[in-house]
């Protein structure tokens, strides 16, 4: 029988790994399930709920691995708890392959088998297992709910007896599955929305969910998408174009969401001190790609900033402000991720090591990192 053990996060995050509603599913494919006690207290999913579900409560840390021949959490697992996981188990999380190497070694060193759930292959057999898209779709809506809530005015148009309530125009730039879902969601509350890309196939996406398209359509612009579908870095010149274009809608903007992102790179300054200066008082900046340095020269991290009488908010970890559908979703993407790698008729692990989710996912195993992305040998 596989036993899989999931663990409590660390304080400041309200997610966790394995949602109530996920359990059955594990249990049909005859998969052993104990947790940590107040693993899911952020989600609102208590000792008890695991307990009636038929899911091993454990006291402590130590416990909760016992025995475990898979290992679930959200984040990285600290080095202490690292340092208490056996040789050979498995460990599936958002791993952060490119921070604090020196943690990646040692879980290599510890001998277990790590496994990055962002570096899952968009292919379309792993698309319920792509948990950048699951945490993104709901960072994009959060991030326009929460830009409403900071924005001293209204965002729909309201026709009353006292007077019209103009529109709120809300611009939203990168139209990956964040910023698709900041378009939707910022349709749904009434705004007139604009979107921008250097995908040209977002052209499209925009313009059906009722936005405007504001790019510079040029010979470049049409070359600009990578095999994998994520952005390839734009050539400066293209850039100063976009620039230019982008500086003079921006001007008339209430709310900008960014979430432009290039694999592997810090996020490319879309939104300069300039264009900030531009902005209409009491504008709102919400930088989505703050994470990865942010998409406004005037972002800080972490941080809610008044520069030029706008606000710019550089929170990260949005998707975890949504605990409940976080953890629900992302629960959903190991389960499917996982699922590959039992033979359920035995009840046993059967992992296909030539398998382009196991290989394309796979950091450590065997005592090394073995990642073409972390040994040089790759992209
Ligand atoms: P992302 O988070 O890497 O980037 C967000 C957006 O920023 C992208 O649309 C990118 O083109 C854009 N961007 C980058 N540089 C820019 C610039 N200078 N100016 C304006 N925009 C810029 O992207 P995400 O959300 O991860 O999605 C990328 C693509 O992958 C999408 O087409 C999505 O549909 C696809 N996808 C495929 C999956 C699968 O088949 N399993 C799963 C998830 C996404």
């Amino acid at each position: 029988m596989v036993k899989i053990a999931v663990l409590a996060e660390q304080s400041g995050e309200d997610r966790v790994a394995l949602s109530l509603d996920n359990i059955k599913k594990f249990k049909n494919l005859g998969c052993e399930l104990q947790i940590q006690s107040g693993a899911g207290k952020g989600s609102f999913f208590s000792d008890k709920a695991y307990e009636e579900a038929g899911v091993k409560v454990c006291p402590s840390l130590k416990d909760t691995l016992d025995g475990a021949d898979i290992v679930l959490a959200v984040n990285r697992p600290s080095e202490d708890i690292v340092a208490t996981m056996k040789k050979g188990v498995i460990l599936a999380c958002v791993m952060e392959p490119f921070d604090n190497r020196p943690g990646l070694d040692k879980i290599a060193a510890a001998g277990i088998t790590a496994f990055a759930m962002e570096f899952m292959p968009r292919i379309s057999r792993a698309q319920s297992m792509d948990v950048l898209s699951s945490q993104s779709n709901l960072a994009g809506y959060k991030a326009v709910i929460d830009a409403a809530g900071q924005f001293k005015r209204a965002i729909p148009m309201m026709m009353t007896a006292a007077g019209t309530v103009p529109p709120a125009k809300a611009f939203i730039m990168g139209v990956g599955v964040a910023g698709l879902q900041a378009i939707a969601t910022a349709k749904r509350l009434g705004a007139i929305v604009s979107a921008t890309d250097v995908r040209p196939a977002t052209k499209e996406q925009v313009e059906s969910l009722g936005g405007s398209f504001v790019a510079v359509e040029n010979e470049e612009f049409k070359q600009a998408e990578t095999a994998g579908g994520y952005a390839k870095q734009m050539s400066e010149d293209y850039q100063k174009q976009q620039a230019g274009l982008v500086a003079s809608h921006i001007a008339k903007q209430d709310i900008v969401i960014t979430t432009a992102l290039i694999p592997g790179r810090d996020a490319p300054i879309l939104v300069s001190e300039e264009m900030v200066r531009a902005m209409p008082d009491g504008a709102i900046i919400v930088d989505l790609a703050a994470e990865r340095g942010g998409n406004c020269a005037l972002t800080e991290k972490d941080k809610i900033v008044e520069k030029h009488g706008v606000t710019i908010m550089g929170l990260t970890n949005l998707a975890g402000k949504l605990p409940v559908n976080a953890s629900s979703l992302y629960s959903r993407n190991l389960y499917a991720f996982v699922e590959t790698m039992i033979f359920a008729e035995e009840n046993k692990l059967a992992i296909d090591w030539e398998d382009e989710l196991i290989s394309g996912t796979l950091l450590t195993h065997e005592g090394k990192v073995v990642h073409e992305r972390l040994t040089g040998n790759g992209s």
